[in-house]
């Protein structure tokens, strides 16, 4: 099954971009995920094809217009409407891992990338699209976003990172970031490789590489620490936990 992402933007050339290389490049070019762009200019009504207008009650920049953004919504959903539609902007709900994943596993995604000041709200009132920020910071438009959203999900395709990599024992899929790597040479300017990593001992391996995860997400990221602390449910991947230490 092909994944299949649908970019609604005005910016076409910016895709596939980066991810025409490397990794997810080489799933494109072996049909494991497509990527069509569909430029909401298409959709515009006037002779200067604007999609755009400026703010009602005032205010700087301009404003994507609800109803050629609409216009191009429903032709994304005539060409696939099993998937999720997302918008990409500031205002969205961080994305997170469960999230990438839950995308991953689909059909596909229409991803709407925003520019200017934003979407006229109706937008969002009228038709049904999950509004997703991929960080608190502000963009120049939804295209970076859409990117960054579509290598989290490429990566876990079917096929694509082989067996080796499911993924399983990395950052966020046990509530916490992932312990720190190491690999030869095994010293190098005075600093050696952990004793424990070329102990053999799989055991304490684990158990080091379990508590160095658990010391860092503390110390770096309190509000992953504190949810993980809560409940296996509260992991941000929605990966279930088995063996929770609840000291
Ligand atoms: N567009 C502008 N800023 C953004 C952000 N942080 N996330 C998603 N889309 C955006």
């Amino acid at each position: 099954m092909t994944f299949t992402a649908q970019i609604l933007t005005l910016y076409p050339e910016m895709f596939p971009g980066p991810l025409g290389t490397s990794l997810a490049g080489r799933a494109m070019e072996e049909g494991k995920w497509a990527c069509d762009t569909i430029n909401p200019r298409e959709f515009a009504t006037d002779k200067h094809r604007s999609v755009d207008d400026t703010p009602a009650g005032g205010g700087a920049g301009m404003v994507l217009r609800a109803d050629i953004m609409a216009a191009a919504v429903d032709h994304a959903l005539e060409k696939q409407e099993n998937a999720p539609i997302l918008a990409m902007t500031p205002r969205g709900k961080p994305l997170t891992q469960a999230r990438v994943r839950e995308i991953a596993s689909g059909p596909g995604v229409t991803i709407i990338c925003g520019r200017f000041e934003g979407f006229d709200e109706r937008l969002f009132d009228a038709r049904d699209i999950e509004q997703v920020s991929i960080g608190d910071y502000v963009l120049s438009g939804g295209e970076m976003g859409a990117l960054v959203l579509l290598d989290a999900c490429i990566r876990l395709l079917p096929g694509v990172m082989g067996a080796s990599s499911s993924g399983d024992d990395e950052s966020f899929e046990h509530g916490t970031l992932e312990y720190p790597q190491y690999t030869r040479p095994q010293k190098w300017e005075g600093r050696i490789i952990p004793e424990v990593l070329r102990s053999g001992d799989h055991a304490k391996i684990d158990a080091w590489r379990k508590q160095r995860a658990e010391e860092d997400t503390r110390l770096r990221r309190p509000d992953l620490w504190e949810r993980h602390r809560d409940g296996p449910d509260q992991s941000p991947s929605g990966a279930q936990e088995k063996d929770k230490d609840k000291e």
